[in-house]
């Protein structure tokens, strides 16, 4: 029995390792990304993200190497020259003049000979150390919200952080610094996430419940041209998306559609219609048969079986189909940038926008990153069992 299990376990060894390594390889850069989100943009301009769980200073280093020996560990072994002391340390303005310090002669002991020095940046990173043991300057914070909140209000200015930037001036121009009214001002990025909302939710919802309709009369109705119908239907999906832009943006100008939450609904309704009724007629379209006839000769009509049999059975395809749709559609950004652009912007032009403003400001792309996949994170979770037991709509017969 237990060498049963240990050779099983052996047996399995090799692949058990390979997928630990390979969600490792996968999961590592977001684990990074995840923890730039978090770090204030000095911290995430100077050093890798892997500093920030080792929280050592660059200084501390050099210290160690270059004064440790005669300073001490403490700092303070030289009672004449105790670095904690922050009238000392606050004379050395610039790490210039910390270096000066080192031509400089005690008792006939040149401070450092020449070999033994630190170079300029390390001699600035020793600086920097010193001030903070010395207590002239705060340790900088290792972990900070300010990249999100940045990111929700949409806050793009090169200098400081919105929190900064609210202390130091206040309300100006369209700031409030109110933070609720600034993330659902029409150019912050919070409101470009209702904006998604608002575009995916119909999007997913209008050509889900056409083509439940669709596919149970392309099924279970009879009338002439229905293979037909069924054929063009699944041909339609080969259009490319690209190729009707045109064409519909300039109806659109005509109907008065641009700009509008319609135009997207219409657009999306459009192009995910085929591939809906595709699938849920596949899955309909299985049902067994007798279920329908005794329906039928108890009286019912089209409405209450398809309300009653069809849409209860159906629900993990259909649940799978309206997951895929919302999440095609939240990450769209070919759509909403030309039926949309900035007159409604949503989740995905906001970032973009984001890109180009802040080519420098990437920490704030991190956590941006973050916002935006929160919500295919929670319908995924929310919704996984339709997505397995959808998946495997019309793969397996009875
Ligand atoms: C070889 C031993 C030695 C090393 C290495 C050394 N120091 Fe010193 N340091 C001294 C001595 C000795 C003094 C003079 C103490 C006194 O005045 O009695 C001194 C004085 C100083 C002072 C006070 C200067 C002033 O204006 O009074 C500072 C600041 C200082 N050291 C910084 C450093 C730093 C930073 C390093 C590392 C980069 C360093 N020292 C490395 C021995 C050393």
């Amino acid at each position: 029995m237990n060498r049963d299990r240990l050779a099983q376990f052996f047996n399995r060894f090799p692949v058990n390792l390979a997928v630990i390594l390979l969600c490792a390889l996968w999961l590592l850069p977001t684990f990074g990304l995840f923890i730039t989100s978090f770090r204030p943009q000095e911290a995430v301009n100077s050093t890798g993200w892997w500093t920030a769980l080792a929280s050592t200073r660059p200084g501390r280093g050099a210290y160690q190497q270059f004064c440790a020996e005669c300073h001490g560990d403490s700092y303070n072994a030289l009672p004449n020259a105790d670095l904690t002391n922050p009238d000392l340390i606050g004379t050395f303005r610039r790490s210039l003049n910390l270096a000066a310090t080192f031509n400089r002669e005690y008792n006939g002991v040149i401070h450092i000979p020449e070999d033994k020095r630190p170079n300029p940046q390390e001699t600035a990173d020793i600086l920097d150390h010193l001030r903070i043991v010395s207590g002239l300057q705060a340790p900088p914070a290792q972990f900070t919200i300010a990249n999100y909140k940045d990111v929700l209000v949409g806050y793009d200015a090169r200098g400081g952080t919105y929190d900064e930037a609210c202390a130091a001036d206040g309300a100006t121009g369209t700031r409030t610094c109110d933070f609720l009214t600034d993330a659902t001002a029409p150019n912050a990025v919070f409101r470009g996430m209702l904006n998604s909302f608002a575009v995916a939710v119909p999007s997913t919802i209008i050509p889900i419940l056409i083509a439940g309709f669709a596919a149970y009369a392309l099924s279970w109705m009879d009338f002439n041209g229905r293979r037909v119908m069924f054929a063009l239907l699944v041909g339609l999906q080969i259009i490319p998306l690209q190729m009707v832009l045109v064409p519909i943006y300039r109806m659109y100008t005509d109907l008065g559609l641009n700009g509008t939450f319609l135009g997207v609904w219409l657009f999306h309704t459009g192009f995910g219609l085929p591939y809906a009724i595709y699938l849920i007629r596949n899955f309909v379209g299985r049902l067994p048969s007798e279920l329908f006839e005794s329906a039928y000769l108890d009286g019912a009509n089209h409405f209450t079986v398809f309300r009653r049999i069809v849409l209860p059975l159906a629900l993990p395809a259909i649940g799978a189909l309206a997951i895929f749709q919302f999440l095609w559609i939240w990450n769209d950004l070919l759509v909403a940038l030309i039926f949309l652009g900035n007159s409604a912007p949503v989740l995905t032009y906001q970032l973009s926008q984001m890109v180009d403003s802040l080519g420098g400001g990437w920490h704030r792309m991190t956590a941006a990153a973050f916002v935006s996949i929160i919500v295919p994170l929670i319908i995924f979770f929310a919704f996984q069992r339709f997505f397995v037991r959808g998946l495997l709509a019309g793969s397996v017969k009875g």
